[in-house]
């Protein structure tokens, strides 16, 4: 299967892609978590990128359509694969449906996370990450075991630097004016099922898994 989750930063898309990936087997095709291996990396690309995303504004089209034509090529995306935040415009969409037209594919379901914004802006600002293996926690409704250290791999909790006010409000902006429309271009191809991203992770879950069937 080839799922496309696409909702609002915060909206819990990275938290259902890990749950999904390590109940189906799919691997998690992030943009976000491999433009922030680029930074990580010190890569020129991940400079560039860096600049980008602390202003909260999208990487060029380009660099993720390279990304993710890439990724999907691998051999463990031969069984399918969770999209996790791309497409995130229509050009990346229509983009997306060319890459797998080539390769005989395509997506076969797209998920829209519904949320209000006033949601999102708690949820960043209380999420933490991994600096090692990307594990995702919150300050209130997902804390770890020891106060700032991953339960699974035992390293630092860091702060995203996309994740202060300022830079939230401006992704939001992002959001509505490039990525709500994707919702319309999979809406038009009846590929779109939309769940209430409000409920509690397990909730959301439960629904993800009765739409997936
Ligand atoms: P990216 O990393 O993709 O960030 P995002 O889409 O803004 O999404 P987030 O990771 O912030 O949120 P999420 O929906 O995954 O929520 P999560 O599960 O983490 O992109 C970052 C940047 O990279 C972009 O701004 C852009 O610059 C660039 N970029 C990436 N892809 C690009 C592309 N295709 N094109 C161009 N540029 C691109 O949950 C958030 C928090 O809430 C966590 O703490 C979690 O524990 C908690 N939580 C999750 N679910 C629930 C729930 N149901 N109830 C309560 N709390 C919950």
């Amino acid at each position: 299967m080839i799922l496309v989750l696409i909702g609002p930063p915060g909206s819990g898309k990275g938290t259902q892609a890990k749950i999904l990936a390590a109940t189906r087997k799919f691997p998690q095709l992030s943009t976000g978590d491999m433009l922030r291996t680029a930074i990580a990396q010190g890569s020129e690309l991940g400079l560039q990128a860096k600049k980008l995303m602390d202003q909260g504004a999208l990487v060029p089209d380009s660099v993720v359509i390279g990304l993710i034509g890439q990724r999907t090529l691998e051999s463990d995306c031969k069984v399918g694969f969770i999209l996790d935040g791309f497409p995130r415009n229509v050009s990346q969409a229509q983009a997306l449906d060319q890459m797998l037209k080539t390769q005989g594919r395509e997506v076969d379901r797209a998920v829209f996370f519904e949320i209000p914004d006033e949601d999102l802006v708690k949820r960043l600002s209380g999420r933490r990450t991994c600096v090692e293996c990307s594990a995702m926690y919150h300050v209130e409704n997902a804390k770890p075991q020891k106060d700032g250290l991953c339960d699974q791999c035992g390293s630092s909790l860091r702060q995203r630097d996309d994740d202060k006010s300022e830079v939230v409000r401006k992704r939001l902006q992002v959001y509505h004016e490039q990525t709500a429309p994707v919702v319309g271009f999979y809406e038009r191809q009846s590929k779109l099922k939309t769940l209430d991203a409000a409920e509690s992770a397990i909730q959301v879950s439960k629904v993800l898994t009765d739409i997936l069937g």
